[in-house]
Formats: structure tokens, C-alpha cells, sequence
């Protein structure tokens, strides 16, 4: 029953009916799997051979005996095998790793068992994406190319960049087994992952390659906007490419309302760990005046890279002076609010530890506070953002003007002291004057007895020379004066 079940499979396939031709397509370098499988698993040990047709020859590329004994042939021999695991599910697929353009073509399946023998026609179609020049310099010509070989009758060709469809009108061309993309002049839009697609009777395969360049590495994007808050620090980002052999450099400045660029001096750089092809520009303290358009270029190979950079600088205003109890309104100003599609108010406050904690958010470009009390005093922090996030923020120290006033007073460490002494030398000068007052009287007293005044003297007299010697006595004599 069974041995008719082949017998009919064969006899099918010798007509030519079952015998279609299966198809692989394959991206080169990965594993390719060539089918072949045979209607009913086989009982009895069976001899499996592949082999490759070259023209008028086939080459064998791989061979099992029904003794188990295994041959290896030419060719793409050495990265492939047959996994004798499948074999009792009458599955003879040939694994071809790393597989090559030259891989490519018709191979032949055949399984035989006594005088009965089965046989399969694959064709693999190895595609490949290159790019000529590998790493072509920004602004000179590449292109990149889907080679399928052999090169299939019928085939569709189809390009994705970094997963979005190129459109058709794009420069095709093809040219024996290739189809390929002309990009005239290649700019940081054209890197990335460039995927072709070939569809064959109802069969697709694809391949990818990336494509690099040379030049300036950041920022990829011409008019990259850089946010920086005004008095502080920012880095207008300018680097090359790593050992590309640069000529001339410069940054030049167009200020809002001008027409042309003028030169901008480059401060020195502050880190010396920074490498040469590090051409970024630093700015210590950016000003308001600072915002405008940059322009960083080089000459490399005789051909001028540049990128133009946007300085967006943003401060925070106080519409009116802060007063206690008075209305406060803060405005986040941004000098190009173009890209800014949001802003948020929050107040930053500090523990012991100087750890900062965010608090209070308010959404809106201004901030108002009806009546300006203690708990809104500090620091207030402006977020603004963009399609992608936080761009950056500014702050603002709000103070009252009473908590200013007290800081003056109790701040001043060294007046306090100063008062306390001068409060005490005025109580010290008036109880002399109180005891001078006091003396006067007496002797004005003393003159209307003068028999008294002998006696007031000589006690007056051993109190002066007793109140050389000790302080303390002082007052006991004031208190038997009195
Ligand atoms: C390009 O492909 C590589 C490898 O598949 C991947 O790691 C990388 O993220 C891809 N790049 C982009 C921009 O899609
Ligand atoms: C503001 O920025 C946008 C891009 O973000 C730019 O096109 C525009 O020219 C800038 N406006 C000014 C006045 O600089
Ligand atoms: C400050 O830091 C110390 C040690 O790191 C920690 O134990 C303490 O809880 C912190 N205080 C506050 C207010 O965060
Ligand atoms: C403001 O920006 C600086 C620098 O990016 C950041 O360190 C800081 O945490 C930001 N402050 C707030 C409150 O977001």
C-alpha cells in the first residue's frame, strides 16, 4: 500500500505535475533553507543527494549513502548539511549558513530508496545590498544597489529607508543583476538602513545594508536649535567625523536683522580632553544678544561641510516689581518659540542636604500669583518643551521685599555686636554724668558747713586712692557716700 502510495508520488512527479520548482529568496550572509520533503516519511534508510546545476553540469553539493556514509562536495559543500534529525519526517531540507551571492541558482533534490527515486528542483535567489563608495564623503555621489542573483525575469524591486517606502520617481537604474539607487549628492538624510525588496511570484525576500558618511557627524540636522538659558553655559555642537583630514574651520554668527555671517572668535576650549575633531563652540555666559544663527563649516578633499545652528535663548521676566500682598505675573520668554509647543511653572525648593524637590506645576507661559505672600517666595523654575520633550528651562529668584529688608538686618552678622556696644557705652557716660551731677551737689551742700568739709575731704580722698586699687570697692564707697 505504501510502496504504491510512492510508486503514484513518483510516477506524479515524473509526469512533471508535482514537480514545481520551489523558490527561496534569501538576504545574503544568513542561513537559507532549501525545502524538500517527500510526500510520506520514509520507513527504510534512503540515499539523499543535493546537487547544483552550473550550466550543462551539477555539481553535488552534498550526499548521504543508505549506509549513512556522507560526501561533501564544491562549492557551498562546506557551509551546508542536511539535518539527519528531519529525515523520519521525510524532511531532506539542505542548510546553507552564510550563504553568498554565488550561492545563487538551481539546486536538485533527490531521495532514492531501491529503484525508486524522488526529486526536487529549488532555485535560490541570493540578494544583497552594497553601497559604492562604502563611506562616501558628505555631499559627493554614492549608490546604493539590490543585486539578486541570478538576476530573476519578472522581479519587482522595491526601497524602504530606515522603514519609510522610497518613492519610485527616485533615480533607478538598472544594470545586469543590480537595481540601484543613485543619491547625487548624499546629506545626513540619506544615513541609515537602506532595505530592498524583491518580489517574486507571489515569493519576497529583502535585504539591508547601512549607509554611513563622512563629514560633520553633529549635529546631522542643518538649523539645529540649541536652548540655553540666559547666564548660563551652552555648547553649540559641531563635530567631524573621526580622522577626516581637515582644512580650513570656522564659526561664523548672523545676528537677527542681518544679512550677512560675520567671523565668531573661538574661546579656548575648556576641556583639553577634548579631540581635535571636536570643533564645537562654547559659550561661557550666553547673553540675550547671543541668539541668532551660527554657522560651523570645514573644507575636506576640497569640498566645504557645514551646519547651521539656532542659539534660542530664554530668560524669565517680572512684569511689575514684587510687592507683599500685590499681585506677582512671570513670564517664560523664549526668543524662538518655533519649536516650543509647551511650558510648565514649578517652584524648586531645597533641604539640608541640598537635594531639590519640584513642586506645584502649572501649565501656561505666564505665571501668576494673585497676592504675593511668603509661601511663593523662592525659586521658580520655567520648563518648556517640544514635540519631543523638555528643550529646557530658566529660572527666577522671587523675593518680598520685607524678607529682604529682614535678611539686611539679621544677615549682617557684624552690626549686631556693634549696636550692643555703642548701647552700653551711652548707659556707662550717662551714670558718670549722673555721679558727677550727684558730687557737684554735695560739695555745693558741703561749702554751707565748713567744719563738714575737712572731713568730706579726707574721706573723699581715701575713696580716690581706695578706687585706683580695686573697682569693686567703688560702689561700697558710693553706698556710704549716700
Ligand atoms: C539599522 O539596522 C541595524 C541592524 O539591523 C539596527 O541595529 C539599527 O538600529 C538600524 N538603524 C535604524 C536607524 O533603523
Ligand atoms: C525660529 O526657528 C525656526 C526653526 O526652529 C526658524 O525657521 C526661524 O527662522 C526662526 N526664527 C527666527 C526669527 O530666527
Ligand atoms: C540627608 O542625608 C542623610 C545622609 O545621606 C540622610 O540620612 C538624611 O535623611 C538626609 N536628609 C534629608 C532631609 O533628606
Ligand atoms: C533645569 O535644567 C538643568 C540643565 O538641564 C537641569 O540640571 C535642572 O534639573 C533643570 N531644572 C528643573 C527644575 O527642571
Amino acid at each position: 500500500m505504501l510502496l504504491l502510495a510512492i510508486l503514484l508520488g513518483t510516477t506524479v512527479c515524473m509526469t512533471g505535475v508535482q514537480c514545481q520548482k520551489d523558490e527561496v529568496l534569501v538576504e545574503a550572509g544568513s542561513l537559507a533553507v532549501l525545502p524538500c520533503t517527500t510526500g510520506t516519511p520514509p520507513q527504510t534508510p534512503v540515499s539523499v543527494q543535493w546537487v547544483k546545476i552550473n550550466g550543462r553540469v551539477q555539481n553535488t553539493v552534498w550526499r548521504i549513502e543508505q549506509s549513512g556514509l556522507e560526501f561533501r562536495g564544491v562549492g557551498p559543500a562546506q557551509r551546508s548539511r542536511c539535518p539527519h534529525s528531519e529525515f523520519g519526517k521525510g524532511d531532506f531540507n539542505l542548510h546553507i549558513e552564510g550563504v553568498r551571492p554565488e550561492d545563487g541558482g538551481e539546486y536538485i533534490c533527490r531521495v532514492s530508496r531501491g529503484g525508486w527515486e524522488e526529486q526536487k528542483h529549488v532555485f535560490l535567489w541570493v540578494i544583497q545590498v552594497s553601497v559604492s563608495p562604502p563611506l562616501p564623503l558628505e555631499g559627493s555621489e554614492v549608490a546604493v544597489a539590490c543585486n539578486v542573483t541570478p538576476w530573476p525575469d519578472r522581479a519587482s524591486v522595491s526601497w524602504k529607508h530606515d522603514g519609510t517606502p522610497v518613492s519610485q520617481q527616485q533615480k533607478q537604474r538598472r544594470a545586469g543583476n543590480t537595481k540601484e539607487q543613485k543619491i547625487l549628492s548624499v546629506s545626513p538624510q540619506d544615513v541609515g538602513n537602506w532595505t530592498c525588496t524583491v518580489r517574486l511570484r507571489g515569493k519576497e525576500g529583502k535585504a539591508t545594508q547601512m549607509l554611513s558618511m563622512r563629514g560633520i557627524s553633529s549635529p546631522l540636522k542643518d538649523m539645529t536649535p540649541v536652548y540655553a538659558a540666559v547666564g548660563s553655559s551652552a555648547v553649540l555642537p559641531c563635530v567631524y567625523t573621526k580622522g577626516l583630514a581637515l582644512e580650513k574651520t570656522s564659526w561664523e554668527r548672523k545676528q537677527n536683522g542681518e544679512s550677512s555671517f560675520n567671523p565668531v572668535l573661538r574661546p579656548p576650549i575648556p576641556s583639553p580632553t577634548r579631540p581635535q575633531w571636536d570643533h564645537s563652540l562654547w559659550l561661557e555666559s550666553v547673553e540675550q544678544q547671543d541668539e541668532g544663527i551660527y554657522r560651523c563649516s570645514g573644507e575636506v578633499e576640497g569640498r566645504i561641510l557645514q551646519r547651521h545652528l539656532l542659539l534660542v535663548t530664554a530668560q524669565v521676566r517680572s512684569m511689575v516689581p514684587v510687592k507683599p500682598n500685590a499681585p506677582v505675573t512671570l513670564t517664560c520668554d523664549v526668543s524662538n518659540d518655533t519649536g516650543v509647543t509647551g511650558y510648565e511653572w514649578v517652584r524648586v525648593t531645597y533641604d539640608l542636604n541640598g537635594t531639590q524637590t519640584v513642586n506645584g506645576k502649572q501649565k501656561s507661559k505666564t505665571l501668576k500669583i494673585q497676592k504675593m505672600t511668603e509661601e511663593f517666595s523662592g525659586e521658580w523654575v520655567c520648563r518648556y518643551s517640544g514635540k519631543h520633550g523638555i528643550l529646557g528651562n530658566a529660572s527666577y529668584h522671587l523675593h518680598l521685599m520685607s524678607r529682604l529688608e529682614g535678611e539686611q538686618a539679621g544677615g549682617s552678622s557684624s552690626k549686631g555686636p556693634m549696636a550692643v556696644g555703642l548701647c552700653f557705652l551711652v548707659f556707662v557716660l550717662l551714670l558718670i554724668g549722673l555721679q558727677m551731677y550727684k558730687n557737684h551737689r554735695r560739695r555745693k551742700m558741703i561749702l554751707q558747713y565748713p567744719a563738714l568739709e575737712t572731713i568730706v575731704h579726707s574721706t573723699s580722698n581715701a575713696r580716690e586712692k581706695r578706687e585706683r586699687n580695686r573697682v569693686r570697692e567703688k560702689e561700697q564707697v558710693h553706698q556710704t557716700e549716700i
